[in-house]
């Protein structure tokens, strides 16, 4: 089978794209017939080995999986011994943020993993570009308790995570304020932003003291120390990065200790509560993949180099 491998941490040029054996499903494995896998942030830490914290669970020194990729959607192509819950021709996505080996023709999961049946509405395509981005928002979004008409503000909104956090806090009935660049303010406003801010023309943090319950930098860009004023008494600030210095991971601590205004880090949990959580919303029409740009297997290089940029609008797909 035609896969994208490598043997190394590294940029992009470390990946090969060749033929290797097609795998053979196990007792309690199902092999799957990828359609369609994303190029994503999460990736992008996995194939660089940084932060290096990620490689406790890749490989210290070198990466355990030959194959990367982190999600998936496809076909049960064949299954293992013992496996009860899917059969030959079942349509299925799937996620695993440690890595996956989707960026192959054929992958094998167990049967109780990371994988569900695809909705009914969906193409591959379509659906493999509602998990990466979504999953992380809902580690923000289950952090906190959030309430109709609560007031938030997401940084980063175009992004993987934040264009979905903004799709599902609408849907939860929040009130939403997004901040984005110019060529992606209609967008916003297209998936249900109340107020769009264009951080080309103006600075978020100059917004009235107390405007928000919650402030979710979903691009990493901000810090507690330059949002704090926006939150109310009780608000929450949660960002998708460590922070300067690592501030991230002591600032939740500090916070809850001087009460009032928190620090939250959004450690990611429940994949198979968020694959379930996105099939009904997309099901039920509450939530549209954004897909900025998709790349055949061949040029996987040129895909990872895009998503390294940081500057893509939603999600990057790879068709198989
Ligand atoms: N904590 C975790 O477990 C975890 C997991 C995955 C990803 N992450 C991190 O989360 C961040 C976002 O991930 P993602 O997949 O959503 O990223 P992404 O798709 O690369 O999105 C970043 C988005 O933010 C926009 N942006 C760039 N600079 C901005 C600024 N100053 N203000 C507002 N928007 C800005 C970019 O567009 P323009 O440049 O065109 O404006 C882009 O649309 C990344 O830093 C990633 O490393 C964390």
């Amino acid at each position: 089978m035609l896969a994208v491998t490598r043997t190394q941490y590294g940029a992009p040029e470390i990946l090969e794209v060749k033929e290797i054996d097609k795998p053979v499903p196990k007792k309690g494995e199902v092999l799957i017939r990828v359609r369609a896998t994303t190029v994503n942030r999460t990736d992008c830490g996995i194939l660089l080995g940084k932060p290096g914290v990620i490689r406790a669970f890749t490989g210290l020194i070198t990466p355990t999986d030959l194959v990367p990729g982190t999600d998936f959607a496809g076909e049960v192509e064949a299954i293992g011994p013992g496996v009860t819950k899917f059969n030959e021709g079942d349509k299925v996505w799937g996620f695993n943020d440690n890595g996956i080996s989707s960026w192959a023709e054929y992958m094998l999961i167990k049967e109780d993993g990371k994988l569900t049946k695809i909705p009914e509405n969906s193409s591959f395509k379509e659906i493999v570009a509602c998990i990466e981005g979504a999953h992380y928002a809902l580690n923000f979004i289950n952090k906190v308790k959030v309430k109709t008409k609560d007031k938030v503000l997401i940084n980063g909104a175009t992004g993987a995570i934040g264009s979905a956090m903004l799709q599902i806090l609408v849907h939860m009935g929040l009130e939403v304020t997004a901040v984005g660049n110019t060529k992606n303010l209609i967008l916003l406003e297209s998936l249900g932003a109340n107020k769009v801010i264009n951080y080309e023309a103006e600075d978020f943090t100059k917004l009235p003291e107390g405007s928000f319950d919650f402030v979710f930098d979903a691009v990493g860009k901000s810090r507690f120390s330059v949002c704090e004023h926006l939150l109310k008494p009780k608000g929450v600030y949660i960002s998708s990065e460590l922070g300067e210095g690592l501030e991230n991971t002591y600032l939740p601590l500090l916070t809850k200790i001087k009460g009032g205004k928190r620090v939250k880090f959004p450690f990611p949990t429940d994949i198979k509560g968020s694959l379930n959580y996105i099939s009904k919303l997309v099901e039920q029409g509450a939530f549209k993949p954004i897909i900025d740009r998709t790349y055949s297997i061949e040029d996987i290089r040129q895909a990872y180099t895009y998503v390294l940029s940081g500057e893509k609008t939603g999600n990057v797909v790879v068709e198989i």
